[in-house]
């Protein structure tokens, strides 16, 4: 069944200008692309998007990261795309990731590892409401 999951191209992606190949990989793998923006993430929006890690140690970090350059948003659809796009991305610390992922070709540590994607169906939906009104969406 069609599943929608949210990508985001993390600072680090564009700063590499690796974003081409990083979309064309997601592509290749069969997503096709809702919705896509390019923004600068504010203090209080990376907040509130990463608001569940708001406990952990690396919150303060990984929202200065988050707002340190622009990001590009990304609405995908496929079946199973929640769990396909993590297969795709790889472990959260590259160091951990298969060989052929898109964190393990691109990433350099646990924070600035390329790329975000939700962990589940129902998380996907609140954040993809996040950056997409309805009618952003194709
Ligand atoms: P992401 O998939 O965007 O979801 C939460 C992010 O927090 C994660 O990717 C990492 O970039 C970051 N993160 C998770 N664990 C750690 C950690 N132990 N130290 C620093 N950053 C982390």
């Amino acid at each position: 069944m069609k599943e929608r999951t949210l990508a985001i191209l993390k600072p680090d992606c564009l700063e590499k200008r690796v974003q081409g190949k990083v979309i064309q990989q997601i592509i290749d793998a069969g997503f096709d692309i809702k919705g896509m923006r390019l923004l600068s993430l504010s203090e209080d929006s990376a907040k509130k998007f990463y608001e569940v890690h708001k406990e952990r140690p690396f919150y303060g970090e990984l929202v200065a990261y988050m707002t340190s350059g622009p990001v590009v948003p990304l609405c995908l659809e496929k079946d199973n795309a929640v769990a396909d796009f993590r297969k795709l991305i790889g472990a959260t610390n590259p160091a951990n990731a298969e060989e052929g992922t898109i964190r393990k070709m691109y990433a350099d540590s646990i924070e600035r590892n390329i790329v975000h994607g939700s962990d589940s169906a129902e998380n996907a939906k609140k954040e993809i409401a996040h950056f997409f009104n309805d009618s952003d969406l194709v």
